[in-house]
């Protein structure tokens, strides 16, 4: 999950459901740390783990284990509190992806609010990137934010695909349409600027290639459909199965 001058699209696979899973019966076992790694195995170019602040999922010894065994970059997905930037700079993983956080939400509902909280967030991006540690700043697809994501000297924005993937799901076109023109309208503002763009959330094998084939965007995390899909055919079939849509819509996009 470093920036490259390949046109190849990365993919992150993130593991907190399988978390998720194991927390349910609060056993030792499935063992996020052993879906990462066969994740790395069947192809993903990265890892993320979400450490929320009430621990519904991953816990503090999973990010110790990811950060020890992983073989490839850990994409550390946390609110900006003082407690998860504390966290971060002692286990420095190789990026930080901000999120907003709400104690009752199911999952991230949409991006953090970059442009309002500038004055908030700026010196924890400034940490972070002092530490060495790469800044992502999971926004909307909106000109404000993606401003207010270079102002803040953040390197990276990921592009909330969630409100895309809904309208698929509802089959509304109109919708469909307009929140596609707005991840490609802000994948190149963003691009422009110097930023590096990655996206995610809700996506899917019926959703993913319109958005890998937004040339801009060099990376997608992607996590409960793909911990859902291995129930069926297994983690390694469906880190496959997705990598060869998202490649196949690289290419018809002609990168
Ligand atoms: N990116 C971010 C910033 C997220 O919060 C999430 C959800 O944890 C994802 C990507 C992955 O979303 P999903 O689990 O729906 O694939």
């Amino acid at each position: 999950m470093t920036s490259g001058s390949s046109s190849r699209l990365r993919l992150g696979v993130n593991i907190d459901h399988v978390a998720t899973i194991r927390n349910a019966r609060r056993a030792p076992y499935p063992d996020p740390l052993r879906a990462a790694l066969l994740a790395a195995k069947a192809g993903a170019d990265g890892v993320t783990a979400h450490l929320r602040e009430d621990r519904r999922h991953i816990g503090d010894a999973d990010m110790e284990g990811l950060i020890r065994e992983l073989p490839v970059p850990l994409n550390f997905e946390m609110a900006a509190t003082d407690e998860m930037i504390e966290i971060a700079l002692r286990i420095k993983p190789h990026a930080v992806c901000l999120v907003p956080e709400k104690r009752e939400e199911v999952t991230t509902e949409g991006g953090i609010d970059a442009a309002g909280l500038h004055n908030r967030l700026a010196p924890k991006v400034r940490a972070l990137a002092d530490a060495g540690i790469r800044v992502s700043l999971f926004i909307d697809p909106d000109a404000r934010q993606i401003e207010a994501a270079k102002s803040l000297a953040a390197p990276v924005v990921e592009l909330c695909t969630g409100a895309y993937c809904e309208a698929v799901l509802a089959e509304d076109l109109g919708a469909v349409a307009a929140h596609l023109d707005a991840a490609q309208t802000s994948a190149a503002a963003a691009g422009r600027l110097g930023l590096e763009v990655h996206a995610g959330h809700g996506l899917t094998y019926d959703n993913v290639s319109a958005i890998a084939a937004i040339p801009e965007v060099k990376e997608l995390n992607i996590g409960h459909f793909l911990i859902g899909e291995a129930i069926f055919i297994g983690l390694e079939a469906a880190i496959g199965r997705m990598r060869a849509l998202m490649d196949a819509a690289r290419a018809g996009a002609g990168a």
